[in-house]
Parts: C-alpha cells; structure tokens; sequence
C-alpha cells in the first residue's frame, strides 16, 4: 500500500516528501480553505514541492455542479505549472461528477473520484474511467458503519472484475485504520501528517534510543 498525505498544508507536505514516503498528495475544498491561500496557487505549490510523486489531486469546487462547470474547472486545473502530467482532478460521486470522470479520461487526464460510501458507487466510477476512487472509512465509522469492511468489498470486487482503478483510503483517523485498510486491500491510504507520525512511533522505539545513548561509551583512541 501506498501513502498520500492529505492536506493543503505545504510545510506537512515537504515533511513527508523529505522522509521518502510520498507517492502522492490529496486535497478537498475544506482543506484549501483552511490555509487561507488561493486554490490554483497552492495546487501550483504542491505540484513544485512534490515532482516525484504520481498524483496531486485538486478537486473542483463546489460552484461546479453540473458537468459543464466541473468540466469548466478541470480544464483550467490541468492547465497549472503548464500541464504537469501529475494532476488529478477529483469530482464527487454523482451523475455529473461520472460524465466529468468519463471526459476527462478519455482526454488521458487523471481522475479522483471522491465521498464514495457504496461498493456500487465505486464500480460506477470505475466504469466511467477513474484513476482512483475514494471510499470515506472515517465518516462511515462516524455514524456506525464500517468503512474498513467497504475497503475489502471495494478491494474483492475490483479484483473479481480485473478493474484497474485504485482505491485510495480516504478520511483515515488513526493508525489502526492504516493497518487495517493495508491488510484490506488498499492501494493507498490518504493520512493525514499526523497519522504519518503517530504510525512512526513506538515507545520501545525512544526507549532504545535512550538506553543506547545511556550505554555508549566512545572507543578509547
Ligand atoms: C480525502 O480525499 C479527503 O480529503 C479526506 O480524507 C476527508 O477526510 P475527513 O473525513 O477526515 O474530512
């Protein structure tokens, strides 16, 4: 499995980019508005702070309803740093967002294809040509659902089909859900910087280091 980080953070970003870990960044309307910054610079920021990766997805925002306006969007987004061929438009599961998801597809343009809370949404999408798609596991929990347990369906069913679009772990709260989307079937999980954190850590890791640091003493010369 792989790891995205979802933020529009660029300080978390280049953080996680520097540990080696990245293969991709994820960003949602929310997330843009709590930098305070403008959408299109930012997504340009984090195109620049991150070449290596396989996907930045920018998601249209929520004054594109209709296809036409979702489609309006993309093909100015695709436009950013002169077409960098690692944008991913993200669109949210609806009849629109698939007619968007199916145009831009066939134009070889990435796609996200984001709140997806269904097995059969998700076969939608993909059908309709999406790169990714994005089952929300966290908000599935939040009202007594199990969001890992929509993970393995999505995982079975794409296997069973032979599709080809990745799943991508979306709304990931802490580190056990890691595991468990890993174990799965996931092709990513989209964390947040603290998750990427929290799942470095072990106590026994720091006591180690402190007993090794306690331990040593430096060779006579
Ligand atoms: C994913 O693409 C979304 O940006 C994100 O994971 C949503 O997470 P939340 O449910 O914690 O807002």
């Amino acid at each position: 499995m792989k790891f995205f980080i979802d933020t529009a953070n660029l300080d978390e970003i280049k953080k996680a980019y520097r540990i080696g870990i990245l293969s991709g960044v994820t960003t949602n309307p929310s997330l843009v508005a709590k930098e305070g910054v403008k959408f299109e610079d930012r997504i340009a920021e984090i195109l620049q702070a991150v070449p290596k990766v396989e996907s930045v997805s920018a998601e249209v925002t929520p004054h594109a309803v209709t296809a036409e306006e979702m489609i309006a969007e993309a093909n100015e987004l695709i436009k950013i740093n002169g077409g960098d061929k690692n944008i991913t438009i993200k669109v949210p599961m609806t009849l629109d967002g698939l007619e968007t998801t199916r145009y831009l597809a066939d134009k070889g343009v990435k796609v996200n294809v984001t709140l997806i809370f269904t097995v059969n949404q998700a076969l939608l999408a993909a059908r309709a040509g999406a790169t990714y798609v994005s089952p929300f596991l966290g908000r599935l929990d939040d009202i007594s659902e199990d969001g890992v347990q929509l993970v393995t369906k999505i995982a079975e069913l794409f296997r069973v089909h032979n599709l080809d679009t990745q799943i991508i772990a979306a709304s990931v709260r802490h580190p056990d859900h890691v595991t468990r989307v890993a174990m799965a079937g996931a092709d990513i999980a989209t964390v947040p910087y603290k998750i990427i954190e929290q799942i470095a850590k072990h106590p026994l890791t720091d006591q180690g280091i402190e007993k090794f640091a306690a331990d040593w003493v430096e060779p006579k010369k």
